[in-house]
């Protein structure tokens, strides 16, 4: 197999579980080396780098809280001295809180608002302003959701930061052309990771889901993997400013009998 990203460096937010994982590792294997922040778990995220590192890869753990912008840009600065440069940034880090509209406090809000969007944008700009003093190109990567564009009720906070990253990656696409950076989102439907949990565990709620489904069962980072690593290649060099959904047909799921 050729490998797509030889020589590529990439930093991936969020990496050590779930789809940020899923990146990481299928980056490693197209032979990017990867740097992933994580917020806690030490001893458990080095385990994880261990077992990136395995088949002779190259991999580095940054403790960072995207949340916080000093953080976001530290994770940035370090990468480039540990690994010697960066190219991609995959922003994947993401939470969520359930709460009915009327119920959400502002200690909520902040919680999702400040990972989901306002970690992001800072993030982004770190990279974008790494990317101009090095004279580099460079792809961004934002794991968004189907719910840029789908309702999901008593998420409205989680809803609403998707929602934004649309507009950021097209506004962006166009500021960030002439600088040689892409920047594309990835909206997964459905997708088996530790963010599911509850509703992996409860077999009522998991049956009504897949019915939904056309595909007939939930994603898996694999699933979401093979799309960075398209995004993340010379390949996709004509392609920015637009949302790639991986969701087994869930968006568009509508019948009439
Ligand atoms: N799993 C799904 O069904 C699904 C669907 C659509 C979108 N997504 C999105 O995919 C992304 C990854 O989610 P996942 O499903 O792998 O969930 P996950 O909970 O397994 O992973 C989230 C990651 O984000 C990290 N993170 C959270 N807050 C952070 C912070 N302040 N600083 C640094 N890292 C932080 C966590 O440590 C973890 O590594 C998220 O943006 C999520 O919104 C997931």
């Amino acid at each position: 197999m050729t490998k797509r990203l030889e020589g590529k460096v990439a930093a991936i937010t969020g990496g050590n579980q779930g789809i940020g994982l899923g990146i990481a590792e299928r980056f490693i294997q197209e032979g990017a080396a990867v740097s992933i922040c994580y917020l806690s778990d030490k001893t458990g995220t080095e385990k994880t780098v261990e077992g990136l590192r395995r088949g002779g890869g190259k991999a580095v753990a940054i403790q960072a809280d995207v949340s916080k912008l000093a953080d976001g840009q530290r994770f940035i600065s370090e990468t480039v001295s540990q690994l010697g440069e960066l190219d991609i940034l995959v922003n994947n880090a993401g939470v969520e809180k359930r709460a009915s509209f009327w119920d959400v406090t502002e200690a909520d809000f902040d919680f999702v608002l400040n990972v989901n969007l306002k970690g992001l944008f800072f993030m982004t700009q770190a990279f974008v302003r790494y990317a101009m003093q090095t004279k580099r190109a460079g792809k961004i990567i934002n794991i968004s959701s189907v719910h840029e564009e789908l309702p999901f009720p008593h998420f409205t906070s989680y809803c609403a930061s998707k929602g934004a990253l649309k507009m950021i990656t097209r506004n962006l696409s166009i500021e960030l052309a002439p600088l040689g950076l892409t920047i594309n989102n990835i909206a997964p439907g459905a997708i088996e990771t530790p963010i599911n949990k509850n509703l992996l565990n409860d077999p009522v709620k998991l049956k009504s889901l897949l019915e939904n489904i056309p595909l007939k069962r939930l994603g898996n980072p694999r699933d979401v993997a093979s799309i960075a690593a398209f995004l993340a290649a010379d390949e996709s060099s004509y392609v920015t400013g637009t949302t790639f959904v991986v969701d087994g047909g869930l968006t568009w799921n509508y019948e009439e009998q």
